[in-house]
């Protein structure tokens, strides 16, 4: 099925330079990039695996001047913003260098914009709010992952209003990202399992959204594709370096693809029940996607239908219909091969909590925006169902 006549603009970071054992190559673009004062922004988990010392040292050893701030929470907040900007400022960096999952990614571009755009942070949320430059950021993930490394986009939390603002603007794209499946060798099961399934999701949603386009269809298709291929291999052999890389690979081309066609109502449930439950974005992700997915197929049948011949559940032969009741059964299978439990099974979720909140979560999730790109666009009546299905 061929894409709409492309009218899109398609953003992605350059270089980026990928490939087992690419972060040595970090030094040589970071002097590329004019910095000498370098910012490292991470979390606690990275600094404890040793990564963050090992990055530092590269830089150090070619002469760089480095601070690290490595106080970035799962999820990042507001005050992960304001405390990074505060590191920042004091070190007079001129460069900054992301180091982690997505939560320190995220963080590391809205520190990179900030001195640049003072207005308050809640301003920054939607499309195309953030207007200037900021400092330039080499994105170097170590999960595979959110490929937030590859996009514009980053999702704050507001602590006092609790929600997940998700910031989508130019200027919070990566300069530069090295891409090395290296350092995601030492992922534990549940987190290859979260982030793996939402790089799936990134694939499907990209290449389902109202928005794709001719650009983005073939990075979708690959980073399913590949997802399909690796995703499982790498949950029951971590120490699989071919199934790392493909993942690492599969997370970067979905994040290309989704930041340029868009993500939908999976990603749009999963942010309120992200804020409120506090589960990792992954794992709320992966929750909803075969739920949704049985509701969206009919208004894009011959799309899913190319899925789910993609992940090689379904022959070509196959009716659409019946290639994407494949799907829909193959995605249950996936979700239950890699231990993820069912939205009533997370840690943290209680039965009260989610019928006194349901109804805000399901207006929350349409007022994201995401759901308007989704092929169906639902109701909020239509997402209360779909959030009981996943239950
Ligand atoms: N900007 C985007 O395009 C985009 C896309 C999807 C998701 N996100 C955001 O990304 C965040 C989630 O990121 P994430 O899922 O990558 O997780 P994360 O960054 O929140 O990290 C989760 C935990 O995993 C640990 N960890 C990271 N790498 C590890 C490794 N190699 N080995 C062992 N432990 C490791 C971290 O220390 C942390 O404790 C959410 O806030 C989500 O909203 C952003
Ligand atoms: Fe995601």
């Amino acid at each position: 099925m061929t894409a709409p006549i492309l009218s899109a603009r398609f953003d992605i970071p350059s270089p980026i330079i990928h490939g087992g054992g690419s972060r040595h190559r970090l030094p040589d673009l970071a002097r590329e990039l004019g910095g000498s004062r370098v910012l490292i922004v991470t979390d606690p988990g990275i600094v404890q695996l040793g990564v963050a010392a090992e990055i530092s040292r590269l830089l150090e050893t070619a002469g760089f001047s480095v601070a690290v701030f490595d106080e970035v929470q799962p999820d990042p907040t507001d005050k992960n913003v304001d405390a990074g900007a505060a590191a920042a400022a004091d070190h007079r960096a001129d460069l900054i260098v992301a180091l982690g999952g997505g939560s320190p990614i995220d963080t590391a571009k809205v520190v990179a914009v900030r001195q640049a755009n003072p207005q308050p942070l809640p301003e920054f949320m939607g499309l195309h709010k953030i207007k200037n430059a900021g400092l330039p950021l080499i994105a170097i993930p170590t999960t595979a992952g959110t490929g937030s490394e590859a996009t514009k986009v980053a999702v704050i939390t507001d602590t006092e209003r609790q929600v997940k603002m998700m910031m989508l603007s130019a200027p919070l794209l990566p300069t530069a990202a090295i891409v090395d499946f290296e350092l995601t060798m030492g992922m534990p099961r549940a987190l290859t399992a979260a982030v793996g399934v939402d790089t799936l999701t990134h694939g499907i949603e990209a290449y389902v959204s109202r928005k794709a386009n001719a650009l983005t269809d073939p990075l979708a298709l690959q980073c399913i594709a590949l997802s399909a291929r690796h995703l499982l291999e790498a949950w029951s052999n971590p120490a699989n370096r071919a199934a790392r890389a493909g993942m690492m690979l599969a997370a970067t081309l979905g994040g290309m693809a989704f930041s340029n066609s868009s993500v939908c109502l999976v990603h749009g449930m999963s942010r309120p029940i992200g804020a409120v439950f506090h589960l990792p974005h992954g794992l709320s992700n992966a929750v909803l996607l075969p739920a949704v997915t049985r509701f969206s197929v009919e208004a894009a049948l011959g799309r899913y239908a190319t899925v789910a011949q993609t992940v090689g559940c379904a022959p070509s032969a196959d009716a659409p219909d019946t290639a994407c009741a494949k799907l829909i059964a193959w995605l249950e299978a996936l979700n239950a091969a890699l231990e993820i439990p069912r939205l009533s099974e997370c840690r943290g979720v209680t039965q009260a909590t989610f019928d006194a909140s349901v109804e805000k979560l399901s207006t929350d999730a349409l007022a994201s925006g995401s759901p308007d790109n989704n092929p169906k666009v639902p109701t909020v009546a239509e997402i209360v169902r779909i959030y009981r299905e996943a239950w």
